[in-house]
């Protein structure tokens, strides 16, 4: 079976510790990175190994109450869907915060929320409300009615919408910005939608958008 690996960064781990300084901690961005966001490709390796390995015997003890076959189950999504928004998150990072340069996206944007001021400020509020280990995620919702909403996540996936594409996603784990700015997450938000990259985003969501 092929082994999932840890997607690279659009920029090097040297150079993350500058254009991320207004969002991170310059050891954060290794940490958050090399520990946290590869443990998650680490364990979903690991899980897949032991479900593929265990077979039959984990299978025949599957149970609603406890059975190891459920747990690697549940974990198994767990670590997927942190691996994915990371991948996303730092693809999202490293830019200038203007989103002049994503013409599609604003446009769409404009005729969801109203404006981008709307939207950055609903984003904001949903990224406040997530509890210490979620995110806030602006997703086209593709099998409903192809909008652009914010969604909270609280984990990585509890609030998500089945098949709901994510464009941007802000990690607002307690990891991802307390080395910086202890408990003043609504300034982590500002500086995270200060550094996007709206060129990257763009392309994402012509990749998306049909
Ligand atoms: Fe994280």
């Amino acid at each position: 079976m092929a082994e999932h690996t840890l997607k690279k960064r659009p920029y090097g781990d040297e150079e993350a510790k500058k254009i991320l300084l207004g969002v991170m901690s310059a050891e954060t961005t290794d940490w958050h990175y090399n520990t946290h966001h590869k443990g998650y490709v680490v364990k979903r390796n690991e899980i897949e190994k032991k479900l593929a390995d265990g077979g039959k015997t984990l299978r025949d003890a599957a149970n609603a109450n406890y059975s190891e076959f459920g747990e690697l189950k549940r974990r198994e999504t767990f670590n997927a869907n942190g691996a994915i928004l990371h991948d996303i998150f730092w693809e999202n990072l490293g830019g200038d915060g203007k989103s002049e340069s994503a013409k599609e996206l604003v446009k769409k944007i404009i005729s969801d929320f109203g404006s981008i001021e709307e939207w950055k400020a609903d984003f904001k509020a949903t990224a406040l409300s997530a509890k210490n280990s979620g995110w806030a995620v602006l997703v086209i919702d593709k099998l409903s009615d192809g909008k652009l909403r914010n969604i909270l996540v609280d984990e990585h996936g509890y609030g998500n919408i089945w098949g709901a594409q994510p464009l941007i996603a802000c990690d607002v784990f307690e990891h991802a910005y307390y080395h910086k700015d202890g408990p003043k997450r609504a300034a982590y938000i500002d500086n995270f939608l200060s550094n996007l990259h709206w060129e990257r985003i763009e392309r994402r969501f012509n990749n998306q958008k049909n």
